[in-house]
Order: C-alpha cells, then structure tokens, then sequence
C-alpha cells in the first residue's frame, strides 16, 4: 500500500489545479493506483519482456524493441539504493547512482556555484503582477499515510524509464531526438527544404558565452509540439551542440496537455540527416546518461503547479544556466530562491565548443505539426505579441553571462537577428534600457494555421 498515485497528481489537471489553491499540506485524497508496479519487479519484467507483448505499440520492429530494452536496462544497471515509496512512476534515486553519475564516472558530489546576478535590478513584477510557479514535487506535500511525495535530500527524482512508454516511440533514435516522433523529427520536404515541419518565433545574439538566464512566462497550448525555451549553441554543421531549457507541450508527455519542465542537449546536431552518429549524440531529460542532478525536489518532465491564463494571472519560472568549471549549471527559481538543480558535465560534449563556450544565445518559442499539410499549432498563449501584458507569452529578465566564474554580473543581451514566420508566429523585441524593469524582454507566439 505505499504505492501511491502522484499520477493523478501529474494527470488530471482539475485535481491538481484545487489542490494546490489550498492548504500546502493537506493530504491528498486520491486511491493508489492498483496496478502500481514496484521498482523490485519493474527489472525483472524488463528482463523478460519480448516484442510479442508489444506488437501492437509504436515500435517499428523487433530489433527496435530490443535495442529500448537494452537501454532501460543499461540506464538502471548502477541503481541499488532507492527510495520505494513512488508515485507517478517517479523513482528517487540516490545521487551516485543515477545513470549520469554512474556511467560517466563522475565520483564526487560537487558544491554548485553561486548563481550569476543583474546587480541593478531585482524582480520582475511590472506591468502587471507576475507570479512564480513551482514544481509540485517541491511542496512538502505528503499522501493520505503521511509519506512525503518529494524525495528526500541525496536522492533524486526520477522518471520510470518503461517499456510501455518507449514503445510509444518508433525507435530508440527518435525516443532520444529533439521533438520526437512525427511533431518533432525535421523532414526534408519535397522540394528539398529541411525543416518544413519546424517554426519559431525566437531571438538571437551572437557573443561568446558561458549561458544566460530569463523569467519565462508559463502556458500550455493546445498543441503536439510548442515550446518555450532557451537555447546555448555553439559549433556549425555536424559539430553544432546545445545545451537548451524551457517548458514544452508535446503529444508524448504523459500529462494530459500540460507543458512539462524540459531541458536537452545535444552534442552532434541532433542526428538529423547527414550527421548521423551510432554514438549518445544527446536527449532529454534524464533519458539517457547526460545530465546529473542533485536537487531532490525538482521534478524534471514534471507539470507545473499553475499556468497562465488570458486576460488573468501571469505564471512562470526563471532558468539560468551556467558554464562554470567545465559544467553546464542549470538553476530554476519558483517561489524561492534560486536552486541548483545539476549539471551537464563538459565530458559529454567531447572536447567540442560547448565544452568551452557557447557562441549564441537565443530564446523564444518553436512549434511543429504533425506532418506536412496540417495546420500549424499555437505558440505561447496563442496570441500575437501586439496583445503583449496578460494576453501574450513573453520572458523577460534575458541576460547572458560573460565569463567562466563564480557569483558573476550578467549582461543584458542585445537581441539583433531574429526568426519568425508571418502569418503563424511572431515576435517583439525590448532590449534594454528600453525594457526598463524588465531588462531585455520579448513577446512572442501567435496562432498557428496555415504558413
Ligand atoms: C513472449 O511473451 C509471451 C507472453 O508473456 C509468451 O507467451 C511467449 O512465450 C514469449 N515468447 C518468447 C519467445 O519468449
Ligand atoms: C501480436 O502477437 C500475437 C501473438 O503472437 C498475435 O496473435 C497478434 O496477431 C499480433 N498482433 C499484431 C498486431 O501483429
Ligand atoms: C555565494 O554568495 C553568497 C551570498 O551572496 C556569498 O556569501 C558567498 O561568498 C558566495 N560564494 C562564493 C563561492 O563566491
Ligand atoms: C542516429 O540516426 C540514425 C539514422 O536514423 C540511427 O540509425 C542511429 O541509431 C541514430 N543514433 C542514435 C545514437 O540513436
Ligand atoms: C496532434 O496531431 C494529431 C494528428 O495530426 C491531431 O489529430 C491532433 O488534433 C493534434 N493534437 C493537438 C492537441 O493539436
Ligand atoms: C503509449 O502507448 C500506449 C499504448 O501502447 C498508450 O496507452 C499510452 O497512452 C501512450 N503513452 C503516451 C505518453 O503517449
Ligand atoms: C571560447 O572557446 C574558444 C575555443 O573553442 C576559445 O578559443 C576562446 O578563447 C573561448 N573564449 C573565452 C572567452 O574563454
Ligand atoms: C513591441 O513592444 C513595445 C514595447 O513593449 C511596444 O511599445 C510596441 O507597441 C510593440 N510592437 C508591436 C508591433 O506589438
């Protein structure tokens, strides 16, 4: 009976939503979900799973099958000492035994920097009342037998990577891509133009640095692929490598709609066309060794616990990440200050540029369809950024960081080059000075359709 159902936490959106308008501490009224299947004989059921079970999925072949199979098994091949009472699929997992830290070796748990500051100004709560969500993770709250549902500190909390969930994808390769699956992979049209199922409303500068940060503005638009991020680049062509954050809608995310915390590296253009590599070119999340956590109480793929509506409160988050010694900081702030969540170590790029520095900083929003011919979904709120307070999606607080450093000033980014694709999306550009208390804002988003 420990097993309990932060499903119906992450699932349903109305329980969630009056939950948490209440007391923080009240425990939750929901039944444990009877199929729950305990992390014990989670492994073993992996072991012995074989693809007639699954022919009826996704998965375009046995081969596919067995190569998801191996990955689930490889991901969990260090982890011994877990916390049993789990929710939602959410394992905790002690820190030194995550795949990252097992498989990369990285031994010792590192102390996180301070985070970088924009010494002249504080908050970000003009013109309108601006609130900060948070992770329900992170709330203390605790379920009907008064066990806590966040993971207690030194271990962290951690996806089910599952068969039945892999086997959603075609193959492991597009279980790791950017996108996923039909929304996200980047085709080659007809004509010969790459990335036709691809749009965005986002906005760049070009300077050498170790990352940046922005409050960004929390929606959850109807839509199989529509995010809202930032995005670190450095390299060209085949060596082109990112390290990127925001939140994001997509029809993959097991929860019912609502955008998720999502964060994804590459180290080798995604493996799109002409680049393909058999190696970890990157993924999401914690969906393969990559990103190392140590916060226990930020639930990375998570919902959130409040979105922004139209015409009504303003919800969002701030994100910094942080090249400091020779790794990729990422910092999240709710209601609080801000906390180190993890790093990517500088090992999985390879020697490459982002090891050293990123060459870009871009932020805004990219949407995809399904396939060639249909409409294009929302971006942001929905809305064009004419709409700008309370109607369209915006971050603000945009600056980047100049130098590989402890504590730190950032400086305020001088967003030049943009792309936008009329009739669908747009974008409106304040850097500062002109943004005042906002520092360098944007707004951004649009309808969708036909562009
Ligand atoms: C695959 O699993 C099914 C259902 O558990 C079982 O009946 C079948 O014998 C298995 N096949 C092989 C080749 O193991
Ligand atoms: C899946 O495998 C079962 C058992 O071999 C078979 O009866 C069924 O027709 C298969 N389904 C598909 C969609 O291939
Ligand atoms: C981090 O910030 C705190 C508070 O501002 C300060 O006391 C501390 O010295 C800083 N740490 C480092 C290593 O700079
Ligand atoms: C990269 O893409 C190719 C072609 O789709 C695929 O064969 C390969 O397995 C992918 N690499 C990884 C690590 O998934
Ligand atoms: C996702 O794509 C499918 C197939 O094109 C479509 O039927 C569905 O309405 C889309 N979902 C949303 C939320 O846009
Ligand atoms: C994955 O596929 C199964 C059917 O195989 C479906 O029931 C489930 O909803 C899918 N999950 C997601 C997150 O798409
Ligand atoms: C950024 O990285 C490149 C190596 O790719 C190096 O030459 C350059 O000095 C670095 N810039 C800074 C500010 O460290
Ligand atoms: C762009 O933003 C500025 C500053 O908020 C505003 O004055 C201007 O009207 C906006 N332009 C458009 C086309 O929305």
């Amino acid at each position: 009976m420990l097993a309990l159902s932060l499903a119906v936490l992450i699932g349903l959106p109305a329980v969630v939503a009056r939950y948490f308008e209440g007391n923080g501490q009240q425990p939750i009224t929901i039944d444990n979900q009877p199929d729950f299947i305990p992390f014990s004989q989670f492994l073993p059921q992996v072991q012995h799973a074989n693809f007639t079970e699954y022919n009826d999925t996704a998965v375009l072949s046995e081969a596919e099958f067995q190569r998801m199979q191996s990955h689930v098994l490889y991901m969990y091949e260090g982890v011994h000492d877990r916390d049993s009472v789990r929710v939602d699929y959410v394992d905790c997992i002690a820190i030194r035994e995550q795949p990252t830290y097992y498989h990369l070796k990285l031994g010792h748990i590192e102390q996180p920097p301070n985070v970088t500051s924009r010494g002249e100004r504080e908050g970000h709560d003009t013109p309108g009342p601006s609130r900060s969500a948070d992770s329900p993770l992170k709330l203390g709250l605790k379920d009907r037998f008064g066990n806590p549902i966040s993971c207690k500190p030194g271990y962290i909390p951690m996806k089910r990577l599952t068969l039945e969930y892999l086997t959603n994808f075609t193959t492991l390769n597009d279980f790791f891509s950017k996108g996923r699956g039909g929304p996200g992979r980047e085709r080659p049209n007809p004509q010969g133009v790459e990335w036709d199922v691809h749009k965005w409303a986002s906005a760049f500068q070009q300077v050498e640095n170790f990352g940046g940060n922005s409050w960004i503005n929390l929606w959850s638009p109807k839509a199989n692929f529509s995010l809202s991020q930032h995005w670190y680049v450095g390299g060209s062509g085949c060596s082109t490598q990112t390290v990127e954050g925001g939140w994001e809608v997509g029809s993959w995310w097991p929860t019912n709609g609502q955008a998720v915390l999502f964060i994804y590296w590459t180290n080798h253009n995604y493996n799109l066309s002409g680049c393909q590599t058999t190696e970890m070119y990157g993924c999401y999340n914690l969906d393969c060794p990559g990103f190392a956590q140590l916060n226990n109480n930020w639930y990375i793929g998570g919902i959130w616990d409040h979105y922004s509506t139209i015409n009504g409160d303003q919800w969002g988050f701030e994100m910094q990440w942080k090249l400091y010694k020779d790794k990729w900081w990422l910092f999240l702030r709710g209601r609080g200050e801000y906390e180190a969540v993890g790093f990517y170590p500088s090992s999985i790029y390879k020697g490459g540029q982002i090891a050293h520095n990123a060459s870009l900083v871009a932020y805004g929003g990219e949407a995809s369809r399904m396939k060639d011919g249909s409409p294009f979904p929302p971006m942001g709120s929905g809305k064009f950024p004419s709409d700008g307070w309370s109607r369209a999606a915006f971050q603000n607080t945009i600056f980047w960081i100049p130098r590989d450093e402890n504590d730190g000033v950032g400086e305020w980014t001088k967003l030049g080059l943009e792309s936008k694709t009329p009739g669908c999306y747009d974008i409106n550009i304040t850097n500062f000075p002109a943004g005042g208390d906002w520092g360098t804002y944007i707004y951004f988003g649009g309808p969708g359709g036909t562009c």
